[in-house]
């Protein structure tokens, strides 16, 4: 536990209603009864201080500890920055594990499989997520040498992989999310893109296809493509790569699985290519890692750093404070990956090599409201590329200034940094956009860097009592146009949009806009320009209406590839009973 003393001047923490409810069931400390005995003061106060100690082992800072403490924890308070669940849950705490996303390698032999699932478990007990390629496994019906018989491939050990993370529940209370990659010129690789067709099929796993670089030029030549086993290395059947495409789209658009990933793309911006190369990523697809990597992530909340216009001044964003948070996430990011207790020895050793993080920013499309610029529009795209360079270049000054203070990362002087002699940097990686689904909760803001899903809807409160919830930007906007009332927001609560309205001013429908109401291309615009500055990956989701067809999801998919995206995920309203697991809800 840690040993700064709470100050007596220590304000408390504003906390929002529905915060309230995710903090006392998940993230509050509980005893053996389960009795939350922890109040949300004393749960920012932990983490702040936990996080603060690390930096007096470090003898080149000047930084006292008990000051840090205190800015890490108005950082959080102030929702203008939020360290990933597990750092909020274990952060202080015996288990002690704080990183959200960790990859495993799966090994093509009985005990590797097995290693695999239980450290899979292991992982999940703490609440982080896991990613598995499964590439490596041989064939359905392939030899298995030792034993003369066959081997059963991929998709029956990717289920035993799903009833495990289904009986083991994270943290104690919610489910592990899994990614499950099968690169497309796996022998079994339309088994696997079929593999979510029937409704609660291997729930508790996002599915996505390894797509490579010749297979998208085979797609784009309706040319036929080799199947590779992996275990010998040899050619053992062809695919026409156009039928395997339509295959895919054909089932995203039943389900929204599989996702795809663009496998080559990812290792290009591999930044140490000397350790190997990168298979999969976390669950929810930003976070490429490699094997035995974990990786803890922070999202900043944009819609605070908004700055109102004064003396004729157009509203603009508070750069300076932008800059003043990312340095301070940065270092805040830095000392969790001491912090943290990592479940293995090899994750252990692989993390403190490459030392990676993943700043990201939620609150975009709160950003957008304030600044009155409508997310589907050309303007709205090239403030998210200026925003998100600004936010890696500041990260990785923060990274460097934190090299000068603390030694660069191991392996430095043979990743693409030390090579282009651009460094030297703390941070194989500093960014990295998460879906923020609990963080955005508990900051109240719109999460990541999508668009808004309702402007306001009726939330269901624990008597029965129906609540209409309004985003506060657009109450604020309605009443400054004199529009305002409560018949209007419930009206609004019945369709999420305004898009409709035309009674309400011009200027409002073109801002106001939510996710149902940008058309797929601005989804995959925002997602390519936040990619290009962005280390890592972007989690983005594209929203269709229910009646979009399997051209627009063509579309999309082709679209990702040639925005430069690292990879991409769709969802066609209803056709899921139950969305991604990564609502932050779990379970
Ligand atoms: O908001 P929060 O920090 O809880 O998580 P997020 O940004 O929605 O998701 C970030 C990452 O946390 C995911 O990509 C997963 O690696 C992990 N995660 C998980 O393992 N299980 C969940 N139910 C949600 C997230």
């Amino acid at each position: 536990m840690p040993k700064l003393k709470m100050p007596a001047n220590l304000p408390d923490p504003i906390i929002n209603e529905n915060a309230k409810i995710v903090l006392n069931r998940r993230y509050q400390r509980k005893d053996t009864e389960g009795v939350v005995y922890e109040t949300t003061k004393e749960l920012f106060w932990r983490v702040a201080s936990a996080i603060a100690e690390e930096e007096s082992k470090y003898k080149k800072s000047s930084i006292k500890t008990a000051d840090l403490a205190r800015e890490f924890y108005d950082l959080m308070t102030s929702y203008n920055f939020l360290p990933n669940s597990p750092t909020l849950m274990n952060a202080g705490t015996d288990i002690g594990q704080l990183a959200a996303c960790f990859v495993l390698p799966v090994e093509d032999d009985i005990e590797g499989i097995f290693d695999a699932v239980k450290h899979a478990a292991m992982i999940h007990k703490s609440g982080g997520g896991t990613g598995f390629s499964f590439s490596r496994l041989r064939a359905k019906d392939s030899v298995v040498g030792s034993t003369g018989g066959v081997a059963s491939g991929p998709l029956s050990f990717l289920k035993i992989f799903n009833c495990a993370t289904e009986q083991i529940k994270q943290g104690g209370t919610r489910r592990g999310a899994n990614m499950g990659i099968l690169r497309v010129d796996h022998p079994d690789i339309m088994d696997f893109i079929k593999a979510k067709e029937r409704d609660g099929e291997l729930n508790n796993f996002n599915l996505s296809i390894g797509l490579t670089e010749s297979f998208m030029q085979a797609v784009e030549k309706k040319a036929d493509f080799d199947l590779i086993a992996p275990n010998t290395g040899e050619p053992v059947g062809s695919l026409n790569a156009r039928d395997v495409f339509n295959i895919l789209v054909q089932k995203a658009w039943e389900s929204g699985d599989p996702g795809i990933v663009f496998l080559d793309r990812i290792n290009r911006d591999n930044p140490t290519p000397q350790l190997g190369e990168m298979e999969s990523t976390n669950p929810c697809g930003e976070q490429p890692l490699l094997p035995y990597e974990a990786c803890n992530l922070g999202s900043i909340n944009l819609g605070k750093c908004f700055a109102k216009g004064t003396n004729g001044k157009d509203s603009e964003i508070n750069w300076d404070e932008l800059k003043r948070i990312i340095h301070l996430a940065v270092r805040f990011l830095d000392n969790v990956i001491d912090a943290s207790q990592y479940p293995l020895p090899q994750i252990t050793e692989t993390v403190e090599m490459n030392r990676k993080i993943g700043l990201g920013v939620m609150g975009w499309a709160d950003l957008l409201y304030q600044l009155k610029i409508p997310y589907n529009s050309q303007t709205a795209v090239d403030m998210g590329e200026r925003v998100m360079k600004f936010v890696q270049d500041e990260a990785r000054s923060a990274s460097k200034t934190l090299a000068a203070e603390r030694g660069h990362f191991p392996t430095y002087v043979e990743s693409i940094f030390g090579e282009a002699n651009l460094g030297p940097y703390r941070n194989a990686t500093t960014t990295t956009i998460a879906p923020t689904g609990t963080l955005s909760i508990i900051a109240g803001c719109s999460s990541g860097v999508e668009p808004l899903f309702a402007l306001s809807f009726v939330r269901n409160v624990m008597d029965n009592d129906k609540l209409v919830e309004t985003n506060p930007f657009f109450e604020d906007a309605v009443k400054e146009a004199d529009a305002y009332s409560g018949s209007l927001m419930e009206e609004i609560a019945k369709v999420g949009t305004i898009k409709k309205m035309k009674h309400l001013p011009e200027e409002l429908r073109s801002v106001f806009v939510t996710s149902m109401d940008v058309e797929p291309i601005w989804h995959l615009k925002m997602q390519a320009a936040f990619q290009k500055h962005t280390d890592n990956a972007v989690s983005k989701t594209v929203n269709l209406p229910a009646n979009a067809t399997k051209e627009d999801i063509w579309d999309i998919y082709w679209k990702a590839y040639e925005y430069g995206c690292k990879g991409v995920t769709v969802y066609r309203d209803g056709s899921k009973t139950s969305q991604v697991l990564c609502t932050g809800d779990g379970d």
